[in-house]
């Protein structure tokens, strides 16, 4: 509860900007029953895992209820999103879906395509059971439209040990700047390893954004998103030449794999480190690797003082064919079960603030501590930061960059025009 407590003031940076015009009716108020399909983008091994504890919850919670797996394979929803956008301008909705807090729900917010559910916290006794600035994250016009089920933290680093000894490096070292780390990708180069995994642009993305925590910390980072740090300056310029020089140590073959293949090259021993968000603690679990032992991790070097904030929710859509199966997985998600038995699963921390740490893994308590003392920044690549729009644009222009099509120069640029910075602010 102290860390929530603690959060808060940083969280509510995250909340600047979300004024809009929602619309929409009061969710049904109908016995739970009848089926629900569920969209998110949980299609496959570890995020399935935590997929399927909630269902069982749900089917405990709710016998009467049959879960329609609505799942789109790809990290971070990068096919899920689009799929959804077009069901959603076909009047073909899901009767609930996965949202990022933060921006990106705003822009499903702002298009009408949500009902607001605050009636349903009421329902469930939920305004005191979040952090209130999370919750924010969730609103437009005082009403909330999204009810979230976790927390993730993007700038972390998860590294093999054996493939670090093997090339020198004590497994225990500790970094404090990218520059500090760059001698030990160095060294796993020499060996032939990989020395940092990547995957497709969105993993790319994922590690820019740590990039951009490391070397501009916390305030300026967050100046990239309200407008009080120029995209234009030297301080970014420095940030996207150590990106691009991270680029040259990861694999060849990135932009055909997704964030499972990378991180199963560390699990596996071909390469050293990779930089995921803590989902992919959930990925070295599923196989059974002890953290200490088959695998260590630690924030991305510089960015240590920060949490890449990231929190999945799920919401109620307008038209959505089974509103009373909506409000039975909605009630699951929010419930004590329900995110006690997703997050054990999925590697994140619960979004209430009445969740017991001992039911959670070393590394999920660590990151309840870390969530409740560190400086709260919100992830790009994952909807917290930016619109879908611009996260687009900055996606296609960091394409351009990791496949050549770009300098740094012009890369620096299309950030701007895609985050839309003006000179002035
Ligand atoms: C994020 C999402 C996480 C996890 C990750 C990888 O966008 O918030 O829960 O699913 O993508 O797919």
């Amino acid at each position: 509860m102290m860390r929530r407590t603690a959060a808060v003031a940083a969280l509510a940076v995250l909340a600047l900007g979300l004024a809009g015009c929602g619309s929409g009716t009061t969710a049904p108020d109908e016995a739970a029953g009848g089926e629900v399909e569920v969209f998110t983008w949980w299609a496959a091994g570890s995020e399935k895992a935590g997929l399927d504890a909630l269902v069982g919850v749900f089917e405990a919670q709710h016998p009467d209820a049959t879960f329609v797996n609505g799942a789109v394979a790809g990290g971070a929803g990068s096919a899920a999103k689009d799929r959804l956008e077009s069901r959603l301008r076909a009047d073909d909705p899901p009767d609930t879906f996965q949202a990022h807090a933060g921006k990106e729900l705003t822009d499903y917010i702002q298009a009408g395509r949500l009902e607001d559910i605050s009636a349903l916290y009421d329902e469930f006794d939920l305004r005191k059971k979040f952090p209130t600035d999370l919750l924010r994250l969730l609103q437009d016009h005082g009403k909330i439209y999204s009810i979230p089920s976790n927390i993730h933290r993007s700038n972390m680093v998860w590294a093999n040990p054996s493939v670090l000894r093997a090339a020198g490096v004590d497994p225990a070292a500790t970094y404090g700047s990218l520059d500090e780390w760059f001698p030990a990708l160095d060294a796993v180069q020499a060996t032939g390893a990989t020395p940092l995994a990547i995957a497709t642009t969105w993993t790319q993305v994922n590690l820019l954004e740590t990039v951009l925590m490391s070397d501009l910390g916390a305030q300026a980072y967050l100046g990239l998103w309200d407008g009080t740090t120029a995209w234009t300056g030297a301080d970014v310029t420095h940030a996207l030449a150590d990106f691009g020089r991270l680029m040259s140590y990861t694999n060849a073959d990135r932009d055909t794999l997704d964030w499972t293949d990378s991180t199963q090259a560390v699990i596996d021993g071909a390469a050293a480190f990779t930089v995921m968000g803590d989902w992919a603690v959930a990925a070295f679990g599923e196989q059974d690797k002890v953290a200490g032992v088959d695998y260590t991790y630690f924030p991305v070097p510089g960015s240590a003082d920060q949490f890449g904030f990231i929190a999945d929710s799920f919401t109620l859509p307008v038209g959505a064919p089974h509103p009373d199966g909506a409000k039975a997985w909605l009630e699951t998600v929010s419930s004590l079960e329900g995110q006690t038995a997703f997050n054990r699963a999925k590697g994140s921390i619960p979004a209430r603030i009445d969740a017991n740490p001992d039911d959670f893994s070393a590394y999920q308590q660590a990151s309840m501590t870390a969530f409740g003392h560190l400086s709260i920044v919100p992830s790009l690549a994952h909807g917290a930061a930016a619109s879908i729009t611009v996260l687009t644009a900055i996606e296609a222009a960091t394409r351009a960059f990791t496949t050549g099509t770009s300098d740094l120069t012009t890369f620096q640029g299309d950030l701007a025009v895609s985050a839309g910075w003006r000179s002035g602010g």
